[in-house]
């Protein structure tokens, strides 16, 4: 089994990634102005403004049901270019309807922009194409041929139709469902339709194409050998199918529109999984996957056919947090890679066709401008791709530009937002921006209140700092009430951690922001403040904002009030609480009692278990976010119990329930997705209940078994006419995520 150096080292590395070079970013600007980032670069015929480009994030349900791009689509572009960013890139854009069964839905509707149909269609892009022109963005549109392996195979119940893929590759959502192997009469089919799309791209204005090659979507399933295992044929030869796409588009489009290409330089499975690719029944069959030097030679041979420029990463969907690096991966991760493909193209001295450099442009938790100035600096890289910071900011490149990092709204990584309402059938949006994908409907300039309120904010997590903002812009004056010293409520656990240097960053802004506000004259932030419902009615508020956020669970287990027991959240908060013991029971595998354990293992040195009642640890978390966390808790042999009940809590141990029956699935199983609740495996082995009671040896347990709200006081400020309106946000409406928390604050403000 082949397995590169490089990427072996980088895949070990990303378990403990600040023992290995990678620093915790800070929104500084020790290296402004940033000189790099600002500067014009020629790509082909087109010169962008600046370094920075948007990264693709698929524009699902953001057009109608032609395909057309809507104003949602539009008007959130819009602001990403008035943002300041120099090449705007669309999501994925399928152009193989009718081949690969997976991108079509019951009713033959689709939730994906389309170009390649008729001119129904081309009057969207036309006016995105157009938008981000006046703004000074260039706009590329990323074309794929389709999603294969990694496509919705429920194709195979609403149209009888299996998905398709370049060879026998399980579906990726359910591997007992076999993809079929596409002809070439069909691939040949597919190149002809990126020539097509490409030409009427260009007839709209579009600045350029850009190729879909990475992750292990369809493009890569056929131009890689862990998934193209074709015998015979002209796609026998992995590189020819997009090279034949790359000469179809110069055919059709001329030698002066530029070309970019996406590539991973590995999808790392051999390095991540090691044996296991030699047990796992999918994984067995992708062991060939391209090497670092094939997929350079494959790159060279693209630019000799035409490509202009690449960005590249590493991974694909089976450890799917390496394109989608998590909260908990590091800042520029990828970084040693792109300066991999930059310094080969140097060192051959391969140019474009039209002679230019050909840009390499690193990916990867890049949105700190310190980090990414110095990438430019560094030469590991010719530009940066921002994805998710500018869904978190769209104004990222102006802030930069205008030395004001601290403004920038981070990305937390929690993919709550964007990923996940992907999958989950919303559109992109973001946990901490309520307006992103939202801006059609709601202005950027919130309009002023005909009535001036004084507003009362009850607690300042993220839900009651986003409505206090809110209440500001629009002529009230609030008080926040907060019971704790400090801001941020959950997220001030939650940001502890090594790995949660996101959030950490994001507990810097809202405080940076309370600051601003506070100098308005119009907030008053009381601390230390545990709001009482006689005292907020005696001061006469004209509205009130129940935020209180959620008190941890305890439930009625023997032995739960032990002295060696602890809240989860406490010991996240001080570590030092458990300094006396080591082998640490977590009850509780949602993602508090993960990340707990995660910390006590590669932070204190704790050998923590974590034992969940579920039939999977951390459930309804963003299968990115969960793979990375469950795979390095593996590495460093921390136990998972799934579908295991604590029965009692001991001094010295803990007493469980296990399922033992075999089909519990497997805790660490990381190379597919655990299916959304409403949508059923027909296939599923279903696990009967065989429990056996257990006894775990432990010095200490930690309880993480979820929240509810605080919406107590709630009620009684209701009971007790504290004001004309009362309103209940945030986890004190339903535990909830940020993204609800900020959300729910930012439309409620919007109408007092
Ligand atoms: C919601 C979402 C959708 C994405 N869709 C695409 C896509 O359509 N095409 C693609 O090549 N990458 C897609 N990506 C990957 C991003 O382009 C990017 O590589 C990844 O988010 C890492 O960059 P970042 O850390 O700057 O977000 C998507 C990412 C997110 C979060
Ligand atoms: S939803 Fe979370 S991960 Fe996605 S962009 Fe927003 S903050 Fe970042």
């Amino acid at each position: 089994m082949k397995s590169d150096k490089k990427v072996q080292e980088l895949v070990d590395s990303y378990g403990d990634w600040w023992n290995h070079g990678f620093a915790i970013p800070k929104m500084t600007k020790k290296l402004y102005p940033y000189t790099n980032l600002f500067s014009p670069i020629k790509v082909n015929s087109v010169t962008i403004k600046n370094r920075i480009v948007m990264g693709p994030m698929g524009n699902i349900n953001m057009c109608d049901e032609t395909g057309r791009p809507n104003s949602k689509m539009l008007k959130y572009f819009e602001a990403r270019a008035a943002g300041g960013v120099g090449l705007i890139t669309s999501g994925l854009i399928p152009i193989s309807y009718g081949i690969d069964k997976s991108l079509i839905e019951l009713g033959d509707l689709t939730y994906f922009p389309r170009i390649d149909r008729s001119r129904t269609v081309f009057a969207g892009w036309r006016d995105l194409a157009e938008i981000c022109h006046s703004q000074g963005s260039k706009f590329f549109i990323q074309l794929t041929p389709g999603l294969g392996r990694v496509g919705n195979p429920q194709c195979l119940i609403t149209q009888a139709k299996f998905p398709r893929s370049a060879s026998n590759n399980p579906s990726w959502y359910i591997p007992q469902i076999p993809c079929l192997r596409l002809t070439d009469h069909s691939l040949k089919k597919i190149v002809k339709n990126a020539g097509q799309s490409a030409a009427d791209a260009k007839a709209a204005n579009i600045d350029g194409v850009y190729l879909h090659g990475h992750e292990g979507y369809l493009l890569e399933q056929v131009t890689n050998p862990a998934f193209n295992r074709r015998k015979i044929g002209r796609y026998a030869n992995y590189e020819l199918f997009g090279i034949d796409m790359v000469r179809e588009i110069r055919r059709r489009c001329g030698t002066k529109y530029p070309i970019m290409y996406r590539i991973d330089l590995s999808l790392a499975l051999n390095e991540t999984y090691k044996d296991e690719m030699k047990k796992n029944k999918s994984l067995k069959k992708f062991k060939n996957g391209r090497t670092i030097e094939q997929t350079l030679t494959y790159m060279k041979h693209l630019v000799e056919a035409g490509v202009d420029m690449f960005d590249v990463d590493l991974g694909c969907y089976d450890n799917w947090w390496l394109p989608h690096p998590p909260s908990s991966m590091p800042a520029g991760c990828f970084l040693d890679i792109a300066e991999i493909a930059k310094k080969y193209f140097k060192d051959n001295n391969i140019k474009a066709n039209t002679g230019l450099e050909v840009p390499v442009v690193g990916v990867g938790k890049l949105g700190y401008p310190d980090l990414a100035e110095k990438a430019l600096r560094d030469q590991k890289c010719d530009m940066i791709m921002l994805a998710r910071p500018l869904l978190a900011d769209p104004d990222w490149a102006n802030k930069a530009y205008k030395g004001e990092p601290e403004d920038i709204i981070p990305c937390i990584g929690c993919q709550e937002g964007c990923l996940n309402e992907f999958v989950e059938g919303g559109h992109p949006q973001c946990a901490v921006n309520p307006r992103t994908a939202f801006e059609e409907e709601l202005t950027k300039e919130i309009p002023e209140a005909e009535v001036k309120k004084n507003v009362a904010v009850i607690g300042a997590g993220p839900a009651g700092i986003t409505a206090a903002e809110v209440l500001i812009k629009r002529g009230h004056t609030v008080t926040i009430f907060e019971k704790n010293s400090t801001i941020g409520g959950q997220l001030l656990a939650g940001s502890k951690a090594k790995i949660k240097y996101g959030v950490a960053n994001y507990l810097l802004y809202l405080q940076h922001l309370l600051n601003k506000l506070e100098k308005t004259g119009k907030l008053k932030v009381k601390l230390n403040t545990e709001a009482k419902v006689e005292e907020i009615k005696a001061a006469k508020f004209d509205s009130i904002i129940v935020s209180a956020g959620a008190h941890n669970n305890k439930f009625p287990i023997k032995g739960i009030d032990n002295e060696n027991v602890f809240f989860a959240v406490d010991v996240l908060i001080n570590p030092e609480i458990v300094k006396d013991y080591t082998n640490i029971a977590v009850v509780g595998g949602g993602v508090v009692g993960a990340e707990t354990a995660y910390m006590l293992a590669y932070e204190y040195d704790k050998k923590p278990f974590v034992i969940e009642m579920d039939e999977y640890i951390m459930n309804h978390v963003c299968t990115a976010n969960r793979g990375h966390i469950i795979h390095y808790l593996k590495e460093k042999g921390v136990k998972l119990y799934n579908m295991t009940r604590c029965l009692e809590m001991k001094k010295d141990a803990i007493v469980v329930s296990q399922n033992i029956d075999k089909n519990v699935p497997n805790p660490y199983l990381t190379t597919n997705p655990i299916l959304p609740e409403n949508v059923e495996n027909p296939l599923a082995k279903n696990p009967k209940d065989k429990y056996v009671t257990k006894t775990l040896n432990c010095d200490a347990i930690i309880l993480a078994m979820g929240v509810s709200p605080n919406d107590q006081l709630y009620y009684d400020l209701v009971a007790a006419k504290a004001a004309p309106e009362i309103n209940l946000i945030g986890d004190a409406f339903k535990s909830a995520k940020v993204h609800q928390a900020t959300r729910s604050a930012y439309r409620k403000a919007r109408t007092i």
